[in-house]
């Protein structure tokens, strides 16, 4: 395996070169508007895959945005590595706080990136880090060096609940067998510290609605005799926390599993610094729970936010007005061992019956997902800290993430197989932000480290 390092400097311009080229493509899933450009990044994955040498290759339609298959099996009797990525991106607004237009890639340095990272929505999350794979088989296949058999699932509705793909695995459980499914759509603690994500947090996103009159009404001719939707809706939300920041929803907390002071103890070994976290996002202070840290409060804790809340007047100048309606989108992070379905219907139970009289709620669940925790004693964890000890010089450390891949557990409940989280990016990448960028150190260590991770994955399977 040393020879991945001298391919990956003689192609890595190519490698860039592709990666911009498919990040110029506007996948965003969210706007039907994109629609076309979402259908053009299937097919320009496709065609990556064959050229980087699967033996087969299709682009798979659902009842939404296809799924791009493709395959290299070389023995049925050797292990099999399923490949999931996405090459659906997030909305890239708001446009005017970006630095360069979002899907005209640019490269440019930054004080955590010397060498250089590419700017782009998608650079990261995940056309980038789904792009590392798509190389790592290059040189396995050019090099003669794939040790096993691998299939690649590469979705186009990841950032919108993975609705098809769930509707794909539960039709394809055949096609899709495998002995371990590798992600690259998380992150690491630093470039000098690699870590290896072993938790995601489940999701319930729900849409709220608060009626009051059936009219938009002058504020000082009504004002104070009704129910001002948006004061309620205000209202209702701020009673969701309570002094201590715990979500006063009845149930909410029941199957919440609490860390053993040991696990707490071992978790808070990561490396972490509070006031670079606080001066990387301007904060004075960070803010969350009583009786957890910043690194569980985001992690092993559930929480609840307001995604956006709109309502009556907003344009320039002033206009007196008691709106009819006011909204708000609402996700709650779940742990394992909380069903999102449920947490779902407490929410919608407790959020209806706070509404004072002079108004009417409705709630509309959105999607959601189920968290995942993996062990670290797999045969496919320890395969990935080989290949990072390997490439980076440490070995990686166990972390626990608070961001959701809800799709995971249902890989684990369909397929019954583990997935390896094998993350590149770094939270100051700017996911779903403007200026999202992937660093070019980041994304040729990566396509050097997934070789090695088949390496090992096959002679510990042995
Ligand atoms: N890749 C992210 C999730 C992620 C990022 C996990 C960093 C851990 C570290 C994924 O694309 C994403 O954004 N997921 C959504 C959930 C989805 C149902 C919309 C999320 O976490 O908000
Ligand atoms: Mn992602
Ligand atoms: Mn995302």
């Amino acid at each position: 395996m040393e020879n991945i390092k001298a391919y990956v400097q003689e192609h890595k311009d190519r490698f860039i070169n592709e990666l911009i080229e498919l990040l110029k493509i506007p996948s965003v899933s969210a706007d039907t508007a994109y629609s076309h450009d979402v259908f053009e990044t299937a097919d320009a994955v496709k065609a990556s895959l064959e050229k980087a040498g699967c033996d087969f290759v299709e682009i798979c339609d659902t009842p939404g945005y296809p799924i791009v298959y493709g395959e290299k099996i070389i023995d049925p009797s050797l292990p099999t590595v399923l490949v999931y990525g996405h090459y659906d991106v997030q909305p890239p607004d708001p446009l005017e706080l970006w630095t360069s237009p979002p899907f005209e890639p640019v490269i440019k340095k930054t004080d955590i990136h010397p060498e250089g990272a590419i700017f782009a929505r998608g650079a990261c999350d995940d056309k980038g880090q789904m792009y590392m794979h798509v190389k790592a088989l290059e040189y396995m296949v050019q090099s003669n060096t794939l040790p096993c058999n691998v299939k690649f699932m590469i979705e186009g509705e990841e950032e919108i609940g993975s609705k098809s793909l769930s509707w794909f695995v539960e039709r394809n459980q055949e096609k899709l067998k495998n002995d371990v499914i590798l992600i690259s759509d998380t992150g690491m603690i630093s470039n000098q510290q690699p870590s290896i994500t072993t938790g995601l947090r489940g999701l319930s996103y729900v849409e709220v609605e608060v009626t009051g009159p059936n009219r938009d009404l002058h504020s000082g001719l009504y004002g104070g005799a009704v129910a001002n939707p948006i004061n309620v809706l205000a209202k209702m939300i701020a009673s969701l926390h309570d002094e201590n920041n715990h979500i006063t929803i009845p149930g909410f907390y029941d199957n919440v599993e609490e860390l053993s002071l040991e696990e707490r103890a071992e978790m808070a070994k990561a490396p972490f610094n509070l006031e670079n976290y606080k001066k990387a996002i301007d904060l004075n202070d960070v803010y969350g729970e009583s009786g957890y840290v910043t690194n569980e409060r985001n992690s092993i804790r559930p929480t609840l936010d307001v995604n956006g809340i709109w309502g009556g007047y907003t344009g320039e100048g002033a206009k007196t007005v008691i709106a009819s309606k006011a909204f708000a989108k609402i996700s709650m992070r779940l742990v394992p061992n909380q069903d999102w379905e449920h947490i779902t219907e407490l929410f919608t139970k407790h959020f209806t019956s706070i509404a004072p009289a002079g108004v009417t709620v409705l709630v509309k669940p959105h999607h959601g997902g189920q968290g995942y925790v993996t062990p670290i004693d797999s045969i496919g964890y320890k395969a990935a800290n080989m290949a990072y000890t390997e490439t980076f010089g440490v070995p990686a450390i166990p972390v626990r993430s608070g961001g959701s891949i809800p799709i995971v557990a249902l890989f684990e409940k369909e397929l019954k197989s583990k997935t390896i989280l094998m993350g590149f990016g770094l939270d100051s990448d700017a996911i779903h932000s403007p200026n999202e960028h992937f660093g070019i150190f980041n994304y040729l260590k990566g396509i050097e480290t997934i070789p090695l991770f088949y390496k090992y994955f096959v002679e510990l399977s042995k």
